[in-house]
């Protein structure tokens, strides 16, 4: 699915938040777990530290305060939203859904609310998904929230998955704005590689013990991740008939610092307008492109006016890209 934004009906992010967990465990930790190295991670995959949930914290102890603070700052209270879409496949539970439960939480009475499964794109299905109830004028204000708690579905003697990941969430108001926001969409999946990234025991078809884990194919992954990082950003900019020259800013999902690398030599992204954040989090699925736009608004190279290009892929296997002029005036809180 690739398309340009509406023309006449502008739609943008007016608020941001983002929460990760208090409890940081850097590389040499996970060695007490597997047989690993701090040379080895950080050579293979650019991670150093990511922050784990305690047994406690489920997806919506973070997801919570991201959106408060994403509402705190588009101005608005949780009654004012009307959709609420929650990208993540670390739900609290299966059912009922994690944004029927934020709903609840912040007072949103108003609001639609499900949860939405597109592995690590799924912040940016929601985010097309957000926007296309704003465009199509079923919706006024909604509220995306991308977050998972990876660590909990894991399995913590397998070292090739344990090392990557981490948790953490980020949210998102949408609403019209009088001119720019975003520009175009590209979504695709191929189900064909479902299996090289995939948590088999968790469903109808098969809900046992030894496949509660998730489990993947890091070799697949890595060729399928650098292939459509590329090809995704390039069609949508063709389609919106943007150079890659006129990107500011380039915002990636964290997966691993050589999958970043490569794209960005590829599509020609000058090193200093690109996010790297997977150094600090590892990856957090659906958290990690908006903890990456925190963070870049956090150093100043996010800021109104800026032409920014966000590219996502995950299990499914999922890609998905958006291009947008950020509008925001002020500072996020984080
Ligand atoms: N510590 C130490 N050694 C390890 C570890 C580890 N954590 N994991 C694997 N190894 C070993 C392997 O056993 C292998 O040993 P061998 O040569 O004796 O057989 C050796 O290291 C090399 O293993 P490879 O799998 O070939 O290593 P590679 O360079 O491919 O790196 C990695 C592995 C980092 C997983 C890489 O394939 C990758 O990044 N893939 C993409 C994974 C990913 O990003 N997944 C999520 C993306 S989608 C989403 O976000 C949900």
């Amino acid at each position: 699915m690739i398309g340009t934004a509406k023309h006449g009906v502008e739609v943008s992010i007016t608020g941001l938040g983002c929460k990760v967990p208090d409890r940081v465990i850097a590389n040499d930790e996970l060695s007490r777990y597997v047989d690993t190295s701090d040379e080895w991670i950080i050579e293979r995959t650019g991670i150093r530290e990511r922050r784990i949930a305690s047994p406690e914290e489920a997806l919506s102890d973070l997801a919570l305060p991201a959106a408060r603070d994403a509402l705190k700052q588009a101005g608005l209270e949780g009654k004012d939203i009307d959709l609420i879409i929650v990208a993540t496949v670390t739900p609290d539970m299966s059912f009922p859904s994690t944004a029927a439960l934020i709903a609840d939480a912040l007072g949103a009475t108003d609001a639609a609310a499900y949860d939405l499964s597109a592995g690590c794109t799924g912040f940016m299905y929601a985010l097309v998904q957000g926007y296309g109830m704003l465009a199509g004028g079923l919706s006024k204000r909604v509220l995306v929230v991308g977050g998972d708690v990876l660590s909990k579905i894991l399995d913590w003697t397998d070292r090739s998955t344990l090392v990557l990941f981490g948790d953490g969430a980020g949210a998102v108001v949408l609403e019209a704005v009088p001119k720019e926001g975003f520009l175009g969409f590209e979504l695709g999946a191929d189900g064909a590689g479902a299996v090289h990234l995939w948590l088999p025991g968790s469903g109808s078809r098969q809900f046992e013990e030894p496949d509660k884990y998730v489990k993947m194919n890091g070799r697949e992954v890595f060729k399928f991740a650098t292939r459509v990082l590329v090809q995704s950003a390039e069609d949508l900019l063709a389609k919106c008939e943007v150079s890659i020259d006129d990107v500011d800013l380039y915002v990636p999902h964290q997966a691993n610092v050589r999958i970043i690398d490569h794209a960005t030599r590829k599509l020609g992204v000058p090193s200093e307008r690109v996010v790297i954040n997977v150094d600090r989090y590892g990856n957090t699925s659906s958290g990690s492109i908006p903890l990456a736009l925190a963070d870049a608004v956090a150093d100043g190279r996010l800021r109104h006016g800026t032409l920014v290009l966000m590219t996502g892929m995950g299990a499914g296997l999922t890609w998905g890209s958006a291009l947008m002029r950020w509008t925001i005036t002020e500072a996020v809180s984080r």
